[in-house]
């Protein structure tokens, strides 16, 4: 694919910033270089597996510049703090200062590791995200939340520090494991019921294209999907509103995440039984009807991802435990959970109004 065949799209935030949808890696250097004359220095953080498969690519384009890369191994563990203070080493070893430009190559791992590197050093550096997952795609490279991790809790030293563009090749998903696109897939699904019932019934019609991976398709996808995403953060940069109702199906699913250790259980699962509950409790609320949840568990289940906790862990979860870790939702308010409800498929609320025995119900219906 072409340069001239890429798409471009707009995050309209305070700052701002280019999302190229379909932009190959080797031409990124030419973007590069018609954008930042001043230029010199490039700090490229990504991981060995990612490396091995695209750098090369990568380099082709920023052969006029000196560039180091820095290497991550793979994992969310990754995100912290002590991995900050050793790329800082690294960083200075090869000469980096307030002039580099730091290129995010990777997942949501380093897209959020290198994001928030790029925040604090010397006060903040020149970031460009160049998402290689899908989650990464149509997610975590949009919006510019950046973090680590604390040992107490996931992104819990963060920063907003968008990029100054968004490099997406959609080639870099051809090698990606299928249970890495079902992280992203659960999120494009989640995008379609909060704001997209054409994605919605896009996904519906086209899962057999999509599980082949068929180009044309992959791409509409996710063009479609990172849409959803940079229409709700252009509109709501710093979640103070509508930004929040992409947390569909999250407190449930960081509730289910943590009861399981973060183990047996992905973040796709996670969130796609996280969806399953908030319809149900959005059906006991009287905003879905029974076969609108029938309808999203059916396309969920199309694509493998489960709606029932019985089909990810034998344990036998008990629904007040799970409900007692919804206390912890960074998003909760004065003792009160606040929740995102879907309303029908393809709108979404936030719900201040969740009665502990109407969450309980949900967490039943997802045994
Ligand atoms: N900043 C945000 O707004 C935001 C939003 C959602 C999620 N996140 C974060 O994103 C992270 C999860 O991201 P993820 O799902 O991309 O996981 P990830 O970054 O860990 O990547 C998953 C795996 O895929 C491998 N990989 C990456 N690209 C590949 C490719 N093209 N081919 C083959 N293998 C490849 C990686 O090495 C890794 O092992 C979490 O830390 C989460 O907190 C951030």
């Amino acid at each position: 694919m072409s340069l001239l065949e890429c798409q471009k799209i707009e995050v309209t935030a305070a700052k701002p910033y280019p999302v190229f949808l379909g932009a190959p890696l080797e031409a990124l250097g030419e973007y590069l270089h018609s954008q930042f004359k001043e230029l010199e220095h490039i700090l490229i953080i990504t991981n060995p597996v990612i490396a091995k498969l695209y750098a090369e690519r990568l380099q082709k384009g920023l052969m006029d510049y000196r560039f180091d890369f820095l290497f991550v191994p793979s994992g969310e563990s990754e995100k912290s703090l002590d991995r900050l203070s050793q790329l800082t080493t690294a960083a200075l070893r090869c000469g980096a200062d307030r002039h580099t430009l730091v290129i995010a190559l990777g997942g949501g791992v380093i897209g959020d590791l290198a994001g928030f590197f790029a925040s604090v050093f010397m006060r903040g550096i020149r970031l460009i995200q160049v998402p290689t997952t899908l989650l990464a795609q149509v997610d975590s490279s949009l919006g510019g939340k950046v973090a680590v991790n604390h040992p107490i809790g996931k992104n819990i030293i963060g920063a907003f520090y968008p990029p100054l563009a968004v490099w997406t090749d959609f080639t870099t998903l051809d090698s990606l494991p299928w249970e890495e696109v079902e992280n992203g897939l659960a999120e494009s699904i989640k995008h379609a019921l909060i704001d997209d019932l054409d994605l919605f019934e896009f996904f519906e019609r086209q899962e057999e294209s999509l599980k082949q991976r068929n180009p044309l398709i992959w791409r509409e996808m996710v063009v479609r999907s990172s849409s959803v995403k940079v229409r709700i953060v252009s509109q709501d940069e710093r979640e103070q509103g509508v930004r929040a109702l992409l947390n569909l199906g999250h407190s449930f699913g960081h509730a289910l995440e943590t009861e399981m250790n973060y183990r047996g259980v992905t973040h796709g699962q996670g969130v796609s039984i996280g969806l399953v509950a908030a319809a149900h409790l959005a059906n006991a609320k009287g905003q879905m009807t029974l076969a609108e949840v029938d309808r999203i568990k059916l396309l969920l289940n199309s694509y493998g991802l489960p709606i029932k906790i019985s089909e990810i862990s034998m344990e036998g979860q008990d629904p007040q435990v799970l409900l007692q870790l919804m206390k912890a939702d960074k998003k909760n308010h004065g003792g009160r959970k606040i929740l995102i409800l879907p309303q029908g498929i393809g709108q979404a609320v936030v719900s201040k109004e969740c009665t502990d025995p109407e969450i309980l119900d949900a967490w039943k219906q997802v045994l």
